[in-house]
Parts: C-alpha cells; structure tokens; sequence
C-alpha cells in the first residue's frame, strides 16, 4: 500500500515568490493556490502577511477560500507579525502560523544584534503568543544548519516546551551536505525531549544544487515534513523542488520507506502554470518537468525502450502527467474534443474560460496545421479569461525592411469596448510595436529583458515571448504567446501595461502606500 507519512509543505507562494521577478498578483497566486490543493500538499505557506498590505490581501484571500490544505503565513518573532499572520489565515477551516528567528552565530552577530538567551526569549514568546491564537504553530530557527549544535537543540527544546506543534530545520543558505545534514537531524532526535511528540521539517536551499538530496538526507534521519516549491523557485539559486523530492519518494519508496499524498499526474500541469505565471522557465533538462526529461534520443536508448520502457525509463510520463499521445488536434476539432483534451491535460476551466480559450484554438488552428498539448497549454495560461484587461489587443501591423524603420500600428479595445489606435516608429518591428502600445495607453515602460521560447515543435511553431520590464522602480513580467513573435511580444507587453494599470487603480482605492518588509 502507498504511504503518505511525509507532509508536503508547499512555500511557492512565500519562499518562491520572494525571489527576484518572482511576484505574482493575488488573482495568479489564487490560482497557483488552487492548483496546489488539486496536487493535494498538505500545507499551503500562502505569504508573510505582514511584508506588505497585498501579501496580507493574499494570503486571506487564499485562506477564505478554504481549499483544503492547512492555510500557513510567516511571522517574524513579534506581536504585530503574529496578529496579522492570524487575521490573514484565519478564514481556513485548517490554519498555521509559522514564526522564525535567526539562531547561527552570523545571524546574531551581524544581524540581530541579539545573545543566545535573547533568542530563546524571543522565540518562546512568539510560540507562547501564536499557540494562543492558534492549536497549529510552526516555529523555524533560520540558518540552523549553520548553528552551533548544543545551541540549536537548546532552541528546539525551548520551541517545542513553549508549545510548537512544528519545528523546521532550515539550510537557509544551502551550505550543508547530505551527510552533515544527517548527522544534525540524528543529534536534535537524540538530545531534543519531546522531540518525537512533534513534527519534525526540513527547508533547503540549492545554492550547492543539494536542497533535494539534503531534503532526503533529512527524511532517512527522521524528518516528517519537507518544505518545497514548484519548479524548486526561491530565493537566489531556489528552494528544493517539490515534483522532485515528490517522485524520489514516489520512484525509491522501498529505499525510504516513505512516501507522499501527493497526486502526482498533477506535477506536470502544475509546473507549467508556477513557470507561466512567474516567467521562470523550466530548463529542457530539469528531472521530472523538463521537456526532455522523458525524450530519448540515443539509438540505442530508444531500440532499448521498444523492447521494453523500464530499460531506460525509472518513472512513467502519465505518472507525472505527461501525456505519452501528445494528441494533435486541427481546425476542424469541435468544442467537445478540444474540452475532453483540456480535461486530460489537467486543466478545470468553467464555461466562460473554455469558450475563450476555444475562440483562441480556432484562431490558431486557421494559422497552425497541428495544435499540439503545449500549444493549447500555452493557450490557457495566456488566455484573456486569465489575465484581465483593461486593454485587448485588437489587430496591429507592422511595415519594416532592409532600408527602413519599423512602422507598427496598433488597435486597442478598452475598458467601455472604445478603440484606441497609435502609429510608432522604431529601430525593428518589436521596439516599433511596443512604443506603439506606449503612446496608446499612456504608459512608459523600460524594457530590460525580451525572452524567446519555443512552445511546440514544426516550423509553424508558437513562440512565447517573455517581457521583463521596469515601471516607477518595480519590475514586472508578462507573457504572451502567438505564431508571430511581434504579435507574441506585443501581447507580453500590453499584459505588462495591463499590470500597472490595475496596479495603479487598487493604489487609487487603498491609501497606505505598501512597504515590503524583508527577511
Ligand atoms: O530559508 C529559510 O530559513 C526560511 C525560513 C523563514 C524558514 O525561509
Ligand atoms: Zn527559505
């Protein structure tokens, strides 16, 4: 029978976004919430609601929705923190609050300014507050892996004495290694009391590219709980990879004697949302998501899976939700087909999102013999149903050749369905279309990044164009996708102005200008 003994504790939505151009709006982490309960993670770490007002907003609006995992927001070791944390995740059924403090020798030096004693008070003070709020308390000494060991198992003893129900070991900076790592989880189970009363949890950074193996270092010695993020995004080189850690428990479960409640056909549409969304693209080779991570090339490798899959193959695509058709669909596919293949692809669309993302099909099967999976994946996370205006892009044009600038005109639909029409010059057809789009709403962006990718294969090929752009001091991301990459890099773009606009408009309606508080 499968076992379900390691908690999966999702912190995308707080460790991931944290990282450079990472941020997500609340619509997108609702989503990315969403598709997390579908996955089935057991604790959802919606946001450190006391950052700034719009991860309070998150964060409750993740919570109120109630979608089945334990709700969880970080706090600092102070009142303030703690009571917004609660307020934020209250509304679900099942909440979590997570406090943390520094405990390494650096930390307290150069960063605290705090003794050791200090420390624990804090500590105990924070878990002492957040128990009385709440039966589900989380407590993190960051940088544990860098803390002196006797220390470390002082705070834990004192964490776990003051009432938390969870005690996680953070690598915070991704400097241990599996064996050390090892050694630290068996010390804490050996000289911590109660330590067995608790749930024990591990967070690693892959700033070595060991936050999986270290992860699974601390699951052999006792660790019940991993913290992970989709695609493994984080701060600096990222977090450990929840589809990875996931199926090394899944593919080596004898070895571990262990295994996750994770619904892992989920693993796949759920990586290509979190790098729709944040921009982050999944490198081909990536174990587990990446497009090559199940193509075999080799002749002999693929003579070897003819005979027989398991010669070269340790997991199943369908596993994670690969599909192995890769059905193509047409022009003349109807609605019906074009919903059963979203369906198998992972997607829940309600009606008004399957229509338009049917409209979009119909226009690219009239430009696109073939439409493959990645094509119709490309088109939901990029549909209009998804990313809402108040500007569509209606039809563009650009005229541009050896001898000449670029002329790009484009037409815009706005927010009362009125028309706005500009015409730009430019150094190429994309710089032309874009001080276009500039002129037509009124917003001045700087472009600092244009990233081109292949969504499918054929010379008739999508391309999805990432745009990262720099507006009043914030960067933001927007994607777009099309057969054209002027068209592609056009809608990128206008999803960027769209992004300021509605931006500007909630900072019209709220007062308190949002500070980001840092960790
Ligand atoms: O890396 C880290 O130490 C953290 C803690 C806040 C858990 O993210
Ligand atoms: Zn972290």
């Amino acid at each position: 029978m499968a076992r379900d003994d390691i908690r999966i504790f999702d912190t995308t939505l707080r460790d991931g976004e944290q990282a450079p151009g990472c941020s997500m709006t609340l619509r997108e982490k609702l989503r990315v919430a969403r598709a997390l309960a579908e996955l089935n993670v057991d604790i959802i770490e919606a946001g450190f609601p006391a950052a700034s007002p719009g991860d309070f907003e998150s964060v409750k609006a993740i919570a109120d929705e109630d979608l089945g995992p334990v709700i969880c927001g970080l706090a600092r070791c102070n009142p303030e923190d703690i009571e917004k944390v609660h307020a934020a995740v209250r509304g679900a059924s099942r909440h979590r609050i997570h406090v943390f403090v520094a405990t390494s020798a650096i930390h307290r030096e150069h960063k605290l300014r705090m003794a050791k004693e200090e420390i624990i008070k804090s500590a105990v003070g924070a878990i002492s507050m957040a128990r009385e709020l709440c039966d589900d308390v989380e407590f993190s000494p960051e940088d544990a892996s860098r803390t002196e060991l006797a220390y470390l198992a002082e705070v834990v003893t004192a964490a776990i004495e003051a009432g938390a129900t969870t005690v996680n070991i953070p690598d915070t900076v991704g400097y241990t290694v599996p064996a050390e790592f090892d050694e630290l989880f068996r010390y804490l189970k050996a000289h911590v009391p109660g330590i067995d009363d608790i749930t024990l949890s591990v967070h690693c950074h892959d700033d070595l590219g060991m936050a999986v193996a270290n992860s699974l270092a601390a699951v052999r010695a006792g660790a019940r709980q991993v913290e992970c993020t989709i695609n493994g995004i984080g701060e600096r080189a990222g977090n450990c990879s929840l589809e990875e850690i996931v199926m090394a428990l899944a593919t080596r479960a004898e070895f571990f004697g262990a295994g996750t409640g994770i619904e892992t056909t989920r693993l796949y549409p759920t990586s290509r949302l979190v790098s729709s969304i944040t921009g982050m693209h999944v490198p081909r080779n990536k174990a587990i998501v990446g497009e090559n991570a199940f193509a075999h090339e080799a002749g002999i490798h693929q003579h070897g899976m003819l005979q027989h899959a398991s010669t070269y193959e340790i997991m199943r695509p369908e596993d994670v939700g690969l599909s192995r058709s890769n059905l193509v669909l047409g022009k003349h596919s109807g609605r019906h087909a074009f919903r059963d293949r979203v369906r198998e692809l992972g997607f829940e669309l309600d009606d008004f999102e399957t229509n338009s993302a049917f409209l979009e099909f119909k226009k690219l099967a009239d430009k696109k013999k073939d439409v493959y999976d990645s094509d119709i994946e490309a088109i939901i996370m990029s549909s209009d149903a998804t990313s809402p205006g108040p500007w569509v892009l209606k039809s563009w044009r650009v005229e541009t050749g050896t001898d000449r600038d670029a002329t790009a005109h484009v037409e815009l639909i706005g927010e009362n369905q009125q028309t706005t029409t500009a015409t730009a010059d430019g150094d190429g057809p994309v710089a032309a279309s874009f001080l276009a789009l500039e002129q037509a709403t009124g917003i001045d962006l700087e472009l600092k990044k244009f990233e081109v990718h292949s969504v499918s294969v054929g010379e008739d090929a999508q391309g999805e164009v990432t745009v990262t752009v720099s507006h009043d001091g914030s960067d933001y991301r927007g994607h777009g996708t099309s057969v054209d990459i002027v068209e592609a890099g056009s809608r990128a773009y206008l999803e960027v102005i769209n992004r300021v606009l509605r931006r500007r408009d909630r900072g019209a309606r709220r007062p308190t200008p949002p500070t980001r508080a840092t960790i």
